[in-house]
């Protein structure tokens, strides 16, 4: 699939949201926003995005045997990044981000006695806890990458 497509394909069925139901709620609101056709990502999609690719690769690295990349920096913006409008970094997101951060830094940690693939996994794992906290869509895909 090329880039192009796959960028269409997240557009579409970005799935954090609801739309029906934020019709639901907002009965009447009528004021011709085109707020919720015109889907604009927000900086953490974006990010979300990002580190999907980050990991995508460094399965392939592992999977090939080669040496890993420096460690990413921008992981790092979970921190930080801007979420969409319908989102708040909640208790769980800010647990979740940490330990997200802390096994996947443990990836890149050259004196580890734990097996690289186990540390690829784990941290894959802390991608699917956060996920199911509250943004179950992009679920299947994050499966994925997981290394069998
Ligand atoms: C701490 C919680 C948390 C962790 C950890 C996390 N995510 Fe997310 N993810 C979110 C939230 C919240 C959103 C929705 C962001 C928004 O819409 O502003 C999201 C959105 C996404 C999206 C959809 C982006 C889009 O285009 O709408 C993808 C894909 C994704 N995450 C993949 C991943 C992957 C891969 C990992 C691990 C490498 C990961 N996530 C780790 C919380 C998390």
């Amino acid at each position: 699939m090329s880039r192009f497509s796959f960028l269409l394909l997240i557009i579409a069925c970005c799935s954090c949201q609801n739309d029906n139901e934020k019709a639901l709620q907002n009965p009447g609101s009528d004021k011709g926003e085109k707020k919720y056709d015109l889907y604009e990502p927000s900086e953490m999609a974006l990010l979300m995005n990002v580190m999907y690719d980050i990991q995508n690769q460094l399965k392939g690295s592992i999977q090939n045997g080669d040496s890993l990349s420096n460690f990413p920096e921008e992981i790092l913006k979970i921190h930080t990044a801007q979420m969409s409008d319908f989102k708040e970094r909640n208790q769980a997101f800010e647990a979740y981000s940490h330990l997200f951060v802390e096994k996947f830094e443990l990836i890149f940690d050259t004196t580890s006695q734990v097996p690289l693939k186990k540390r690829y996994n784990d941290a894959v794992n802390l991608c699917l806890n956060c996920h199911q906290t509250e943004c179950t869509g992009p679920i299947p895909r994050i499966k994925k990458l997981l290394i069998k």
